[in-house]
């Protein structure tokens, strides 16, 4: 097949919050799609970019008392290294708050005023005087206005009973920003007359390939059986984004500047690499790719078609549309600690586990994904550690030093049956469905793990006489096991690069699954992946639940015991079993690759000494802490994370974060000492 030139996006995610379990579903979904690409020989790019304009990151940024600069600013790093700490690769991750977005939203702009497509009209919304804004319908609380519901405490455009209304009918508005009550006010938006397009858009909507057929029929039903709504594309100042040219006070509404974000990142990348960016958005040989969760399907599947088609912008070849992530079947909590950050999870557990089990379970349709905790340790040892590593780590070891042997042996056809599956295998990565694709990777790893129990390489190497044998055995377990390697290389690059390193052979192509290596050196066997342990899924679901507890009020209100109400009684043989002890920090230093751990070495006096890995780093430096005395509770079982064995714990109190507040004991304490 000749080289295809594909450029992806996934959705930008917006600038006020972190990266957290259920984004990830999308940019996994779509690395893997890269990789898979650029595997296959193809020209592919992944561009990216923070969604950093709207109300909510002008309301986050007043709270903080800092400029929506800086805090996008700071957004964005977080961003970047939690991609990069799930092996997430973009050819360019930039910000809609750009210059290149700047400019490219004035060009759509002039193109959409000369296609006379912009109307002004007023627009009665709610305003927070004290806050000076309007209120977009999330800010507003109050009671439904529907009769017979009475619901109170809903938002400004729906309430829990499933009815809709405008924020201007809502009984007893509140504004979430200042708590006072809102006036209605009136102000001029400006709209696009998306109706014009409608033609364009149920033929580009509902022929070719665009869209899943479920998207598809979902446009017709919902949106286009009927004439399509103006769409409004104006907020009134004060608004964070672009001002529009010819409306002063009047800014582009952040989904008018979002999606224009992905040609402006992608310019971004062309200007650094020298490439020609017309090739890349104005020539219709490229395939453009978005992937998306079925919440945005309205913005780019109607407007942003719409607007690229005005604007004389490549169209997407394809919409990729995913569902919602839920955790043990339900949808992600703070109180559970089932919100899990990406930051969180990386303290705890290899990126690859993740990027498997979603591959997993990622098919082409919109369904929702769960993430079941249980099975998810349970596939990740049984296939990843069980069935693939396990190739490699029973036969490697054999053939050390002595290399493949010189000609591949006869494995009764199971590399070249394993080799021609390699089509329905790419076929099913190409399609998304990635549950396919692992679904048949494993059964391949199965008839190479019945091959090893076979031929019992570990009895061969007992009898000098069948080393020949053993070597020719290992050869095709290795070979099998690159196999697979290479077919799971879009999902598991690390695995992909300890398998190039121990048979001297990088993983580049996916036609390196054709041919068995012969001859090759074999390196030592390092580890290559570890079993999942329950208790590190439970640590991270304790560390998430502990980031969601809301922080304390730094006063005497009774707000920090509000947040964590006494516990239970118990009795004093209780409390002695806690064995708390003083204690000297000899050392503290910081874990790098850890977001939120000090390792401490505490001196408990004498030669007894306890490593504890602390939450600490937000709130202390590392060398505040040498010298001092702490509480530590010397007697808890020793947990292992990921960064060592932690022995202990020490006493703060705090609600986490910047929030943490180490006891010490008065002077004249020694280490060692018990705390009664
Ligand atoms: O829903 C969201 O998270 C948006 N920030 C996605 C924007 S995608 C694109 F249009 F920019």
């Amino acid at each position: 097949m000749s080289e295809r030139r594909i450029l992806v996006t996934a959705a930008l995610p917006y600038a006020n919050g972190h990266i957290h379990l259920g984004h990830l579903v999308e940019y996994l979904q779509t690395d893997i799609w890269v990789r898979f690409q650029k595997l296959r020989g193809h020209r592919c790019i992944y561009i990216c970019a923070d969604d950093t304009h709207g109300t909510a990151i002008m309301i986050r940024a007043r709270d903080d008392g800092r400029s929506e600069e800086e805090l996008i600013a700071e957004m964005q790093q977080h961003h970047i290294a939690d991609f990069a700490g799930f092996d997430i690769e973009f050819e360019n991750y930039g910000s809609t708050n750009s210059p290149a977005n700047r400019e490219l939203c004035h060009e759509f702009w002039q193109q959409l005023r000369a296609a006379d497509l912009v109307v002004e009209r007023d627009v009665t919304q709610l305003f927070d005087v004290e806050a000076g804004t309007f209120l977009a319908d999330r800010f507003v609380r109050g009671t439904c206005p529907h009769p017979g519901c009475g619901l109170t405490d809903q938002y400004g455009d729906s309430c829990d009973n499933g009815h809709t209304y405008s924020p201007a009918d809502l009984i007893d508005p509140v504004s979430t920003l200042s708590g006072s009550k809102p006036e209605v006010r009136s102000a001029p938006h400006l709209f696009i007359q998306l109706e014009q397009l409608h033609p364009f858009l149920e033929a580009w909507t509902q022929s070719g390939d665009h869209l899943q057929r479920e998207v598809a029929n979902y446009l017709k039903g919902h949106f286009l059986h009927e004439p399509l709504r103006d769409w409004d594309i104006s907020r009134p100042a004060p608004y964070f984004g672009f001002e529009i040219p010819d409306s002063p006070g009047n800014y582009w509404y952040v989904w008018f500047d979002a999606p224009i974000g992905y040609i402006a990142s992608t310019r971004e990348w062309c200007e650094r690499e020298g490439e020609n960016f017309d090739e890349w958005w104005r020539n219709e040989a490229t395939e453009i790719h978005h992937f998306i969760g079925k919440d945005i399907t309205y913005f780019h599947t109607l407007f942003w078609p719409g607007m690229l088609k005005v604007a004389g912008f490549n169209l997407p070849t394809k919409v990729h549309i995913h569902g919602f992530l839920t955790v043990n079947g339900a949808k992600m909590s703070k109180t559970k600690g089932t919100f899990v950050r990406a930051a969180t999870y990386l303290e705890h557990l290899d990126p690859s586990y993740l990027r498997y089990y979603y591959a997993a379970k990622l098919t082409p349709r919109v369904d929702d994904l769960d993430l079941n905790l249980e099975e998810f340790a349970a596939k990740v040892n049984s296939d990843l550690v069980g069935k693939v590593v396990n190739l490699a780590s029973r036969s490697a070891k054999f053939v050390a030093g002595l290399g493949l042997s010189q000609v591949y042996p006869d494995d009764g056809g199971l590399f070249a049956a394993a080799a021609q599956e390699g089509e329905q295998i790419a076929a099913a990565y190409e399609n998304c469905d990635y549950n396919q694709a692992m679904r048949r990777i494993m059964a391949l790893a199965d008839r190479a793990n019945a091959y090893v129990e076979q031929h019992e390489p570990w009895k061969l190497k007992k009898d000098p006489e069948q080393h020949a044998r053993l070597q020719d055995v290992c050869s095709v377990v290795l070979n099998l096991f690159r196999q697979l390697a290479v077919y799971l290389a879009p999902v598991l690059p690390r695995l992909a690069e300890q398998t190039g390193e121990l048979l001297g052979a990088p993983i580049e192509h996916w036609a390196e699954s054709q041919s068995p290596l012969c001859g090759n050196e074999v390196a030592k066997f390092k580890h290559m992946m570890q079993r999942v342990e329950k208790e590190q899924v439970q640590a991270m679901i304790e560390e998430s639940r502990e980031e969601a507890a809301p922080a304390m009020a730094p006063s005497d209100s009774g707000d920090a015991l509000a947040a964590e109400p006494l516990a239970e009684e118990i009795t004093i043989d209780d409390f002695a079993k806690v064995d708390l002890r003083v204690a000297r920090v000899k050392s503290a230093e910081e874990v790098p690759e850890a977001r939120k751990l000090i390792k401490l070495c505490l001196s408990l006096g004498g030669t007894e000494e306890r490593t504890v890995f602390a939450g600490i780093k937000a709130a202390y430096q590392p060398e505040q802490l040498v010298g001092r005395l702490v509480i530590c509770v010397a007697n808890l079982a020793p947990r292992k994370m990921k960064f060592g064995v932690s022995e202990g714990m020490v006493v703060a109190a705090g609600g986490g974060g910047k929030e943490v507040y180490l006891l010490s004991p008065d002077e004249g304490a020694v280490p060692g000492e018990r705390v009664h």
